[in-house]
Formats: structure tokens, sequence, C-alpha cells
């Protein structure tokens, strides 16, 4: 992440004054997704949209605050029409702006992206994983997205999801991505819902999800093909009960907005309404 001044500044204040500052700001801007993925929560989330000049309005009110970071993500964000729109207002603000996709209409969309610092696409494992939880041909479209844009020299990140279905091909798409200069970002299945199946179904053990860990950890000291924090990964070692002092920064320097404009507590959970 590059900061000009100002931002340097406004992460300082917060920090020293222990302001509650809205630096780090992750706006689901739809829910509305072309695809149905298997351990997503996009489809039980539907809420109203913002329309352009609300979205404009807010980033404002923001920058104010103090935002750094604007993460846009969704649903599949380029359903919008206005996210060109929407990114390059954000952009001309000074803010870091990242965007979150499936991949599928980033080359008709890709003059909109230009004002992107990182275009985040989503990798589920080699093809046939992630089409497991994917569409068929998905993975075809979210390599041509990954080419398409850095083509046109954006800074592109892939996010996988550890499942119990990718941990044994990780080093396989860790040189896939690394011969496409893409950065990779890892999260963990996250259970939005603990009745659902999916997400069971989609978690590896305790022990497999370690030993993938150790392996980033030990990767990242010597490699900068591992884009997730250092201090996430050793974070995520504990995964999935956390330690007492792992201190969540939501509310105090980071919130998640959904499409209507409500400030929820936790991404994904639509109904932990805070604001
Ligand atoms: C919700 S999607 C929105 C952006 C876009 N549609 C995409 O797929 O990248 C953002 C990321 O969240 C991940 N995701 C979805 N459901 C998840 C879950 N239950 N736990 C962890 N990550 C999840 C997706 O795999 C994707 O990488
Ligand atoms: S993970 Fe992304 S592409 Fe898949 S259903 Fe959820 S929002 Fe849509």
């Amino acid at each position: 992440m590059t900061l000009n001044f100002k931002n340097i500044l406004t992460l300082g204040k917060g920090l020293l004054l222990r302001r509650r500052v809205p630096l780090f700001v992750t706006f689901r801007i739809t829910t509305r997704c072309n695809m149905k993925c298997r351990y997503c929560d996009s489809i039980q989330c539907r809420t109203e949209e913002m329309n352009t000049e609300q979205i404009l309005n807010m980033i404002d009110e923001l920058r104010e605050l103090g935002m750094v970071k604007f993460g846009i993500t969704g649903g599949e964000p380029l359903l919008r029409e206005d996210i060109g729109e929407i990114i390059d207002h954000a952009q001309q603000k000074g803010v870091i702006v990242t965007l979150n996709t499936n991949g599928s209409f980033v080359p008709k969309r890709i003059e909109d992206l230009l004002g992107l610092h990182t275009l985040i696409v989503s990798i589920d494992g080699l093809e046939k994983t992630h089409e497991i939880n994917r569409l068929r041909g998905s993975f075809a479209s979210a390599m041509q997205a990954i080419k398409t844009a850095r083509d046109r020299a954006l800074n592109v990140w892939s996010l996988t999801v550890i499942s119990k279905d990718n941990v044994s091909e990780l080093d396989e798409l860790i040189d896939l991505m690394r011969s496409m200069r893409v950065r990779m970002l890892f999260q963990p299945v996250e259970e939005w819902d603990i009745h659902s199946d999916a997400v069971s179904e989609s978690l590896p053990s305790k022990q497999e999800f370690r030993r993938t860990i150790d392996k980033l950890i030990s990767l990242k000291k010597k490699d900068k093909i591992i884009a997730t924090s250092m201090s996430y990964l050793k974070l995520l070692h504990s995964w999935p009960i956390y330690p007492g002092f792992a201190r969540c920064d939501v509310g105090r320097f980071s919130c998640n907005i959904m499409p209507n404009g409500d400030v929820i507590s936790l991404k994904g959970r639509h109904n932990w309404r805070i604001g």
C-alpha cells in the first residue's frame, strides 16, 4: 500500500489521539452477482443499493473523516454501470482504491478500472477446484481478467480462500500466479452461517490449515509473492479460535458498509448493523 502525506498524517493522528477513524473502509457495493459460489452469502444478503450520487457523497464524507483506503467488493462490483465513475472519484480524492472481482467482466470493463490501486481477482484453486466452487469456464475468465489487467499495467493480486479442496495444490497455484506476476492474498472460509453445509463442507482440517499457514509464513519471509500481512498470517495460525489478545479494529480504524449504506460490524454479517 502506498501512502501519501495526507494519509500518513491521518493515520498518525488516529493512532496518537486514539480516535475512532474509518481509515480502511470495505464497501459491498452490491449483493447482485452473476455467480453462486458455494460458500458465499451474497444471495442471502439482498439489500437496496445506493445510487451514484449517494455513493459519491458517502466517499466525500468518509474522506473528510480520514478514509485512506476504500475496498470495493460485492456481490460482483462490475455489475454496477457507474463503477468507473466511483473508482475515479475516490482516487481523485487521494484515496487508495481496490476492487474485488470474479473476473468475468474485466476485459469488457477494463477502461473503468484504470484508476484502481489494485485489482483483486478471486482464484479458488487450479481449474477443477476453482470450478467446483464457481461456474464452468470461470477459471479461464479469471485468467483472462488477470492478463487483460496486467497488459494495461494494473497492479493485480489474487485472493484465495483456503479450503479442503485447494490445500494440496497451493504450490502449483503459487507457481502459476508467480508466472503471471500476481501477488497473492489468502483468507479462511468464514462461517457466515454455521448451519450451512456448503461452509462446513469447504473447511479443511485444523492440521491441514495450520500446515498451509506455516508454509505461507516461511514463503513470505523470502518471497514477495505473498501479499497477506505477516501479522494476519500469524493470527490465522490459531484458526478457527483466535487468541484473546487479537484485537479487532472494526469500529476503530475500519468499517464495512452494505449496499444500502448500513455500517455493519462484521464483513458479510448483514444483520449485525451498527450504524
Ligand atoms: C464476496 S466476493 C465479492 C467479489 C467478487 N464477486 C469475487 O468473487 O471476488 C469476495 C471474496 O470473498 C470470498 N468469499 C465468499 N464467501 C466466503 C466465505 N464464506 N468465507 C471466506 N471468503 C469468502 C470470495 O471467494 C471472494 O474471494
Ligand atoms: S464469491 Fe463473488 S462471485 Fe462468488 S457468489 Fe460471492 S460475490 Fe458472487
